[in-house]
């Protein structure tokens, strides 16, 4: 363990120094080769050891997150995921959800291209940009890269004045093998899929790898559909084949979905025949305006889904279970595995959650268990191997006392897990700094576990309050933390008190409040006072908000402790009040229903409008909904709507409520 972590710190000052040679001082020392093999062993020791991961580790340059280096490049219309099934009965839930708005739908089924989505933009014809598709919002700018892909068009047949493609970059399986048999034939460690090998290929700060790498492209959408008089994803297809590009053949239009579950089904064997990998189909409904109709959940359309095929399993030890004790003071049992390769990566724990599913699998210590990857991505034990027992296996007992304070653990009435209570915990209080400065909460950047750890061993800090505090002197015994390294910190710190109320309510770590609610609060509520001051009525008429929340915000916030916090925080001149939006509230808590086909505005932009105006845009309508906007070919949800007394508006109507 040791060495492995030196061997960390070596790789990445090695790697920090041979990008200052390449890129400020233009005279390389190492071959591109090399610097990549550098940069793939610390990609496997950080996936092997979780915890060492620093937030400026050159590998979070090829992370999912925008690298430095890259220009960022806003999405015209943000990249969506989309929601995944892993059997028959998901597929029919979906299809009885789609029946309900629209009965007649047909599905186009697509292979799952298994590579990274690629959005590309062209002007007057031309191919301008290509860019990844980073957190959805903001990706990187790859149009170099892009550009030594052949199979992308860098004119298109007709010069549409401008046009945005999406499809899917990757590296076939041919390729993928010339590429790793090269890779051993220098000393070269192989890339673990055709994924990785097409992702790191297209992440290339260096255009000329890229272009030996061989990769591909499939497009499958393209947007402002209705500008180019498009009605249909085959119609899409046959276009984006007459502009040049490369469109997977291998889809099929079903009317039934019990033919597209068989077609699914044929295809978890079939997969293997086709020359790239996949991952599964995506099914979708065909007809735009029924899409519309559908509309979409905050994170991905409720016109289409994913069907992934099932998870590798294979077989391996539970050597050991170890205690993780979270923010909220959850005790975590956490397998440790006797190490081994599943579904493209290298896997030696996996969370049990708790005991109760330690229990009810029957998991002992010493067993040999079946693992796979949850959704491809989390590792989880299926199930235990009883065949394989020796009589040794011990049955796992949780602790009765705190892993990392030693005061008593409960398990809280009608709950499964088990707690440490004490606030002064002292991984309750690492867990919640983590969490404080995480992305998605006060995003500074530069402060990784390692460094909040020395910090609070240290003493510089005892809460997340106190970060704004420290000094420039303060930072510089911290191991590896440089000159330029401190300062950016600070800045990130200085930087994070105008994050915004949203963030900052998602920040504190509340039960049951995510960041979702974070913004809701705030979009509601205005100020940090106003949701200190807020009873349980107030926020229980707040959409979204149900009771359990509620109770646990007018819990949080009637602590002494918090308002202390806040104290703090606010004395350190954090922001707490929610940026103004330019246009007037008048929408303000009231939920409305878009539906039917529209005429003047795209689907997405009228609830953006919606939203700008402080209402929600909801996608199901009841007695709460404020009115309807409903356009041509309106179904089920006008009639509801009808049929509950809510008032229903044209789009001439809506635009005259907003019209300054
Ligand atoms: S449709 C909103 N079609 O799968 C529509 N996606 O979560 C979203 N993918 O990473 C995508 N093949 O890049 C679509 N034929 C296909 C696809 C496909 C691969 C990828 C896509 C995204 C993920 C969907």
């Amino acid at each position: 363990m040791q060495d492995e972590f030196e061997r960390v710190v070596t790789l990445r000052k090695e790697i920090e120094a041979a990008n200052k040679q390449y890129y400020e001082l233009d005279q390389p020392r190492i071959t591109d080769a090399e610097f990549d093999a550098l940069l793939r062993e610390l990609l496997d020791l950080e996936a092997n050891h979780p915890n060492w991961i620093t937030p400026d580790s050159p590998t979070r340059r090829v992370g999912g997150e925008v690298a430095k280096e890259y220009v960022k490049v806003r999405h015209l219309e943000p990249l969506l995921s989309l929601d995944n099934a892993f059997a028959a009965g998901d597929l029919r839930e979906f299809d009885r959800r789609v029946r309900q708005v629209a009965p007649s739908a047909d599905y186009v089924v697509e292979l799952k291209i298994d590579g990274l989505t690629v959005a590309l933009t062209y002007e007057e014809g031309l191919m301008v940009r290509g860019a990844t598709r980073g957190d959805g919002e903001v990706g990187e700018d790859i149009t170099a890269n892009v550009k030594t892909v052949g199979s992308i068009p860098l004119r298109l047949n007709d010069t549409a004045s401008k046009l945005s493609v999406r499809g899917e970059g990757y590296m076939p399986k041919a390729s993928f093998a010339r590429l790793n048999q090269e890779r051993e034939d220098e000393g070269q460690p192989p890339f673990a899929n055709p994924r990785n090998a097409a992702a790191g290929s297209l992440r290339q700060l260096n255009s000329r790898i890229t272009a030996q790498r061989k990769l591909d492209y499939f497009a499958y959408q393209v947007l402002a559909t209705k500008e180019l008089g498009l009605h249909k994803q085959t119609e899409v297809l046959t276009y984006l084949q007459r502009q040049g590009f490369v469109v997977n053949p291998e889809y099929k239009v079903f009317t039934d979905m019990e033919e597209v579950i068989a077609y699914c089904q044929g295809m978890v064997t079939e997969r293997h025949r086709f020359p790239y990998d996949i991952d599964g189909l995506v099914i979708k409904v065909n007809e735009f305006a029924l899409q519309e109709e559908l509309g979409f959940t905050a994170k991905s359309p409720r016109w289409a889904i994913a069907y992934k095929f099932p998870a590798e399993q294979v077989e391996t030890v539970i050597e050991d279970i170890i205690i993780r004790v979270g923010r909220t003071g959850v005790l975590t049992p956490t397998a440790v595995l006797k190490a081994v390769s599943v579904a493209g990566s290298t896997v030696s724990r996996a969370t049990l959650h708790n005991l109760d599913n330690i229990r009810e699998k029957d998991i002992r210590l010493g067993d040999h268990v079946l693992l796979q990857k949850a959704g491809d991505v989390i590792p989880e034990v299926v199930r235990v191997l009883p065949e394989k027992r020796t009589g040794m296996e011990r049955l796992f007992e949780m602790p009765d006392l705190c892993p990392e304070c030693q005061s008593l653990v409960r398990q809280d009435e009608g709950e499964v897990a088990y707690r440490c209570h004490s606030i002064t915990c002292p991984a309750r209080q690492r867990e919640g700094i983590i969490h404080f400065v995480s992305r998605d909460a006060m995003a500074i950047d530069g402060l990784g576990p390692a460094v909040i750890q020395q910090l609070l061993d240290a003493g510089l800090i005892k809460d997340a309050a106190d970060l704004y505090s420290l000094t420039f002197e303060d930072l510089t015994p911290v191991d590896r933390m440089g000159k330029k390294s401190a300062e950016n910190l600070l800045k990130g710190i200085q930087d994070s008190k105008q994050r915004g109320l949203a963030p900052l309510i998602f920040a504190l770590g509340i039960r049951h409040t995510g960041e979702k609610t974070g913004k809701i609060l705030a979009q509601t509520l205005g100020s940090m006072d106003n949701l200190l001051s807020a009873t349980l009525e107030e926020l229980h008429a707040i959409p979204d908000v149900g009771p359990t929340m509620a109770e646990s915000l007018v819990q949080f916030f009637s602590l002494e402790s918090t308002h202390r916090f806040l104290a703090k925080l606010r004395d350190a001149g954090v922001s707490m009040t929610a940026e103004k939006s330019l246009q007037p509230q008048i929408f303000a808590g009231q939920s409305i229903v878009v539906t039917g086909s529209l005429e003047r505005w795209e689907r997405r932009e009228i609830e953006r409008i919606i939203e700008e105006h402080g209402g929600k845009a909801a996608s199901t309508v009841s007695k709460k909904t404020a009115f309807i906007v409903a356009g041509e070919r309106a179904g089920s949800k006008l009639v509801k709507a009808q049929s509950l007394g809510v008032p229903v508006l044209t789009e001439e109507e809506f635009e005259q409520l907003i019209k300054p």
